[in-house]
């Protein structure tokens, strides 16, 4: 971002106010606004009747800006008026590239919820250097997706080079207990993928790299496939499974890495699991996980299926989890990293439903962090923790998402 970026008629745009979760982003806005927070903001999306009425509904009078994510006329225009726009406008693949190329050619800043590796690449291959010119912060993944991988990562790494003056030399993170929903409009980023993936041999080959991510040439690593089957973890005493998002955000973790000018080292390794409980319990949870996760997966690679799914059965764009599943959600992430003859824990406590009242709060305070807080001046398309780093974290702590180390 550069100075003339300051004299734009917006500080944040939300695109995407009328969708399941940018309702949500609008209301926390509109609530820490009405809170004293200082925001030059707008919404916007694609049909005005829809914007006035979340604008009536969440009480707010902030302006109102129309334009269609398919038209590079209208995202131009949205990214020329503001110093960053915040995007829930998805699947992503289908919608968000004219709006990328837009704020990397005009040095505005961004961030957005996508989930879709194949897509954030093409947005890396085609607009890094651009934005690294423009000073544009394009930032992919801040939601629970990667979120709580990325910067516990960065915070477990960074809590023992400063307690113990000693490098952490891999992480692993325990997806743990959680409740919660899930939308239409991640249900139809999914199924987006999985119709692209099954007729694209080169994107399943892309997608099963674990440094799919990282700048180009793609590195050998020490890091392997995501783990797939049920295990008995000693160090954390709990039975494992794989877990959904893995496949994202260990290359998210790993894009990090590379961008800090490899922090955590070239030959660290991340792995990502879901922990399931203790006894019989937590084996039966693991094994049904497995098993569940594993039938999902070959399910949706049928068209038919997909298409019944769909119809029949998943929530439609639009649609999403009650008011009460989301504030009665929570979730859990544990870290337990190793190295330098030590051993570290870190235990992330999010408040709400993760995917939505969290994920709302989380790219909000990432959007608040790019606009507000003393970050290194440098443009690209990054990553939670190589844009914002550890300021973050204060943010999200106030935003009932809590750090506890041991
Ligand atoms: N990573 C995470 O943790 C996380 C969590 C939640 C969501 N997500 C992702 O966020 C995205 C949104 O999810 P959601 O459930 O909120 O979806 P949704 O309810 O379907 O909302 C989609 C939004 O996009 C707008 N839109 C669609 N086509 C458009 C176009 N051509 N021009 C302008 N606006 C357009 C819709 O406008 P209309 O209202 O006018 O139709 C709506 O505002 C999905 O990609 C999902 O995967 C990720």
């Amino acid at each position: 971002m550069t100075e003339a970026t300051h004299q734009r008629a917006f500080d944040l745009v939300l695109f995407g106010a009328t969708g399941f979760t940018g309702r949500l982003v609008a209301e926390y806005l509109a609530e820490r606004c009405r809170e004293g927070l200082s925001l030059r903001w707008a919404m916007a999306g694609r049909d005005r009747a829809k914007l006035q009425a979340v604008q009536s509904s969440i009480n707010t009078d902030v302006p109102i800006l129309v334009g269609d994510a398919m038209d590079e006329g209208s995202m131009r225009l949205l990214a020329e008026q503001t110093r960053l726009v915040l995007t829930t406008v998805g699947p992503y693949a289908k919608y968000g590239s004219a709006l990328v190329a837009a704020c990397a050619a005009q040095g505005t800043d961004y961030c957005d919820l996508t989930g879709e590796v194949h897509w954030m690449r093409a947005m890396i291959d085609a607009h890094h250097e651009t934005a690294r010119r423009t000073g544009a912060r394009i930032v992919h993944t801040c939601g629970y997706d990667s979120i709580p991988s990325d910067l516990g990562t960065l915070a477990l790494f960074d809590h023992v080079e400063r307690t113990h003056g000693k490098k952490l030399e891999r992480i692993t993170h325990y997806a743990g207990e959680s409740r919660g929903g899930i939308s239409g409009g991640t249900i139809a980023s999914m199924l987006a993928l999985m119709e692209i993936s099954s007729r694209d041999r080169s994107l399943r080959k892309l997608l099963a790299n674990p440094y799919a991510l990282n700048p180009e040439p793609l590195p050998e690593g020490p890091d392997g496939p995501d783990p797939m089957g049920v295990r008995y973890d000693d160090g954390l005493g709990m039975w494992t499974g794989p877990f959904v998002m893995a496949a994202v955000n260990s290359r998210v973790v790993r894009r990090s890495n590379a961008l800090l000018d490899f922090r955590y080292g070239k030959q660290f390794r991340y792995t990502e699991l879901s922990s399931t409980g203790r006894g019989t319990t937590g084996l039966a949870r693991a094994s049904a996980l497995t098993a569940g996760l594993g039938s999902f997966m070959v399910l949706l690679q049928n068209t038919r299926a997909r298409s019944l799914l769909a119809k029949r059965v998943l929530p439609k764009p639009g649609e999403g989890p009650s008011r009460a599943t989301i504030e009665q959600g929570f979730f859990t992430s544990r870290f337990v990293g190793h190295g330098d003859g030590i051993t570290a824990k870190l235990t992330i406590r999010g408040k709400r439903d993760p995917g939505y009242g969290a994920t709302a709060r989380m790219i909000s305070e990432s959007a608040l962090c790019l606009l507000q807080d003393d970050l290194p001046k440098q443009g690209g398309v990054l990553t939670p923790a190589s844009a914002m780093g550890m300021a973050l974290v204060p943010r999200l702590e106030k935003a009932g998402i809590r750090f506890e180390y041991e």
